[in-house]
C-alpha cells in the first residue's frame, strides 16, 4: 500500500553519513534481537533498515516520508509513504509485528505518544521496539524538547515515551557507543528497548 505525502527535506547522503559509524554497533544489536522473528516494521526508514545482512526472519515492512528512498530499501519487502505527523496511524493490524525499530528518526515526530501507542498496538504480546539515538539531527526537523536536551536526557525522553504509552514493560537502554565515544572521540549510539506487556 501506497499513500501520498509530500516529500522530506532530509537527503539521502545525510542518512549514508550518519549511518556509517553506527550500522556495525546497530546491525550486532538487530542480530541479537531479530533470533526467532517473523515480522519487521522500521519506521521512519529510508534506503536502509540496518538489519543484519544475513535473513532470519519472513518479512520487513516500512514506512517512512520519501519515496525515492523506500523504493531503494533492498531489505524491506513493502512500504508506505507516511507522514506520522500528518496521521500517526499505523497502517498494519493488530498484533502483526515481532519488532519495530525506529534508527534516529524518533525525534522528528511531533505526536511521538500517539506512534508509540500505535507501536503497542502493532506489536504481538511479547514482541520488543527499538529506539536508537546518536547526538546528531536536523535542528529544523527534529521537536523543541530535543534541541532542549542532552543524550542522557533523549534516552529518558524514549524511555518516557515507552512507559507513557501503557503497553510495554519497562524500558531499558544500552549504550553502544564503547569508551571512544565516552572520551569524546566518536558519536555516542544509544538504543532503548521494550516488550509489549502481556
Ligand atoms: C535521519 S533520517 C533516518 C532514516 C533511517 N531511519 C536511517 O536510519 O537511515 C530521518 C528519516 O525520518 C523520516 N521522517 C522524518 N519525519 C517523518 C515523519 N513525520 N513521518 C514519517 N517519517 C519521517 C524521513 O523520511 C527520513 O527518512
Amino acid at each position: 500500500m501506497r499513500l501520498q505525502t509530500r516529500a522530506s527535506t532530509l537527503s539521502p547522503e545525510f542518512a549514508h553519513m550518519l549511518m556509517t559509524t553506527l550500522l556495525p554497533r546497530l546491525q550486532s544489536t538487530m542480530r541479537r534481537c531479530s533470533l526467532n522473528i517473523q515480522m519487521l516494521l522500521d519506521l521512519c526508514s529510508s534506503w536502509i533498515s540496518h538489519y543484519p545482512a544475513e535473513k532470519t526472519w519472513s518479512h520487513v515492512s516500512i514506512t517512512g516520508m520519501n519515496e525515492y528512498e523506500l523504493e531503494q530499501n533492498k531489505q524491506a519487502d513493502d512500504y508506505t509513504v507516511r507522514d506520522l505527523n500528518t496521521d500517526p496511524k499505523l497502517p498494519y493490524d493488530d498484533q502483526s509485528f515481532d519488532i519495530v525499530t525506529c534508527t534516529v528518526s524518533f525525534d522528528y515526530l511531533c505526536r511521538p505518544l500517539e506512534v508509540m501507542k500505535e507501536v503497542g498496538r502493532v506489536l504481538k504480546v511479547g514482541g520488543m521496539v527499538l529506539l536508537s539515538t546518536s547526538n546528531r539531527c536536523f535542528p529544523s526537523k527534529a521537536v523543541n524538547i530535543w534541541l532542549q536536551t542532552g543524550d542522557m536526557e533523549h534516552v529518558l525522553i524514549y524511555g518516557s515515551y515507552m512507559h507513557y504509552a501503557g503497553c510495554f514493560d519497562a524500558p531499558e537502554a544500552l549504550d553502544l557507543g564503547g569508551p571512544l565515544s565516552r572520551l569524546g572521540f566518536a558519536d555516542p549510539v544509544y538504543v532503548i528497548r521494550a516488550k509489549k506487556s502481556s
